[in-house]
């Protein structure tokens, strides 16, 4: 095991479509998901693509905390265990979608608004080889379209559709504190919280 540097936006890896993993029960995909832990826990996360320490295999794991967990109606919601997704295929299962704030290891020190479906069912193989299918809402379907989205070479300033809804870190309050005044540029649809990733 062991904490691999995280890849950053330009870095080739990261717009490459992930090959399939032809055995999830092998020995190099048990030490590849131990490296991604790892470098996740390093960093401080909720979820991590292969391709972003270099591997271009499609895996990703994931987790909501109970504090972050939300509806797509902004209700509380449950948090979602640490998930290991190996082959990932997503269906969205309505229209709806909805903005709220990304982050992302490989973009690091920025925030951005992105649209994602609030309502999809994902799909896929966990470490024994066994189908995972998971109706999921809210953050926890974000969480999950923003990490398999790495798998086909997405970032997601990519899928951001006002990019002056692209903000650094350190300009977040004094940001947000704008659009709470009201100002002859705000735009429609500003996103009511922040969720980081
Ligand atoms: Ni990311």
């Amino acid at each position: 095991m062991t904490v691999q540097a995280i890849l950053k936006m330009g870095n080739p890896i990261l717009r490459q479509v992930a090959d399939p993993i032809e055995d999830p029960t092998s020995d190099d995909v048990r030490a590849l998901v131990a490296d991604m832990r790892d470098s996740l826990k390093a960093v401080g996360g909720v979820g991590l693509a292969a391709p972003q320490i270099g591997v271009p295999l499609a895996l990703v794991i994931f987790e909501v905390p109970p504090e972050r967990a939300q509806a797509a109606d902004g209700e509380e919601a449950d948090g979602v265990e640490a998930t290991i997704l190996i082959n990932p295929v997503i269906e969205p299962l309505s229209d709806e979608t909805a903005l709220d704030w990304e982050g992302c290891l490989s973009v690091p020190g920025l925030r951005g608004v992105v649209p994602r479906h609030t309502h999809i069912r994902y799909s896929g193989l966990d470490l024994d080889g066994n189908r995972i299918s998971v109706e999921a809402e809210g953050f926890h379907a974000r969480v999950v379209q923003h990490e398999c989205d790495h798998l086909n070479g997405i970032l997601y300033p990519q899928r951001m559709t006002d990019m002056r809804y692209l903000v650094y870190e350190e300009e977040m309050e004094a940001f947000m504190d704008s659009l709470r005044k009201p100002a002859e540029d705000s735009a429609e649809n500003e996103p009511e919280e922040e969720s980081e990733r």
